[in-house]
């Protein structure tokens, strides 16, 4: 009889159907073949199966690791430490005493959030002097004796200064001005024409037409005194609070405003005379509610 080594498992399984008939060795191959019990079949066909399946695995977990695995001699990217140096001081010429900041109101702070929104359309009407010190206050006005201020402020560095293009308001000269908040004063600078060099920067159409725009300009060299992983974030993250006091305050006063950051902080820092160490955040026009023609 010749035997049939090639395809052993084959020939057990024709033979176990024939020999469930008989009696004789039920389950068992002894023809042609190495003896092998059904179950052990498929305990076998299993683990081929298993073993498949782990072998498919880990190649793609090997193929995955080879991409995001750096190569053995691949160096460490590098990390620029970032210096940050104090803006210079400016000089600044006469000093115009502003009106006392209010205190209260008649809107409620709920009523301010409720209805607050951007608005970029502004009148031709003149904006005061005691509105002009109402939103300034707002921002970073002084409110109690130690020099804290109406926005908070990581560890109290206070990093941010508000300048301030002036248009058209009731009793200044056009210009740009320096808010300062412990005396309640706002600096000339003589820039007469702060207004005009900062529409030839680039500015959205709403900042080159509104009364006044605050350039609200952050110092990072005084956060990194306390920060000095990450006084960016700190100081961005300083400037929302003042960005929505602002908000609150115009809508208070049911006035208009709006916090861009769209434009070239290098071109408009340039454009008002800004020490490169002075990083301008926002550009946030002011004026009356003005209101929005619609082109036929
Ligand atoms: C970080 C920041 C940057 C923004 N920059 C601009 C801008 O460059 N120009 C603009 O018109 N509005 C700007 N906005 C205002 C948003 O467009 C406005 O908040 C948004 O459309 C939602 O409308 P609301 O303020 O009326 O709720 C900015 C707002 C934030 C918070």
């Amino acid at each position: 009889m010749q035997k049939n080594f090639e395809n052993p498992v084959q020939m057990t399984h024709e033979k176990s159907k024939d020999c469930c008939s008989s009696d004789e060795h039920c389950g068992t191959s002894m023809k042609g073949g190495l003896p092998i019990k059904k179950g052990m079949l498929s305990f076998i066909t299993l683990a081929m199966v298993a073993t498949t399946t782990v072998l498919t695995v880990l190649l793609i977990n090997e193929k995955k690791m080879n991409v995001v695995l750096p190569a053995p001699d691949a160096k460490p990217a590098e990390t620029v430490a970032k210096t940050y140096e104090m803006p210079a001081m400016k000089t600044v010429g006469e000093k115009i005493d502003l009106p006392e900041p209010k205190t209260t109101g008649k809107m409620s702070v709920e009523e301010a959030i409720q209805t607050r929104r951007s608005k970029r359309v502004y009148s031709e009407e003149p904006v005061t002097l005691s509105e002009l010190s109402q939103i300034l206050w707002s921002a970073q006005g002084v409110t109690d004796d130690k020099g804290h201020r109406t926005a908070p402020s990581a560890r109290g560095v206070y990093p941010y200064s508000l300048y301030v293009v002036v248009r058209n308001v009731e009793g200044l000269d056009q210009g740009l001005y320096l808010y300062d908040s412990a005396t309640n004063t706002l600096g000339n600078l003589g820039l007469t024409n702060a207004g005009e060099l900062l529409a030839a920067s680039g500015v959205q159409d709403n900042s080159q037409k509104a009364p006044v725009v605050i350039a609200l300009t952050a110092a990072f060299a005084k956060a990194a005194v306390s920060f000095p992983n990450n006084p960016e974030e700190v100081t961005f993250l300083e400037g929302g609070h003042i960005g929505q006091n602002i908000y609150l305050q115009a809508e208070a006063m049911k006035m208009a405003t709006v916090v861009t950051a769209g434009f070239d902080v290098a071109k408009v820092g340039a454009a008002l005379g800004l020490d490169k160490n002075e990083t301008i955040v926002y550009l946030i026009p002011f004026g009356h509610v003005g209101v929005e023609t619609v082109a036929e």
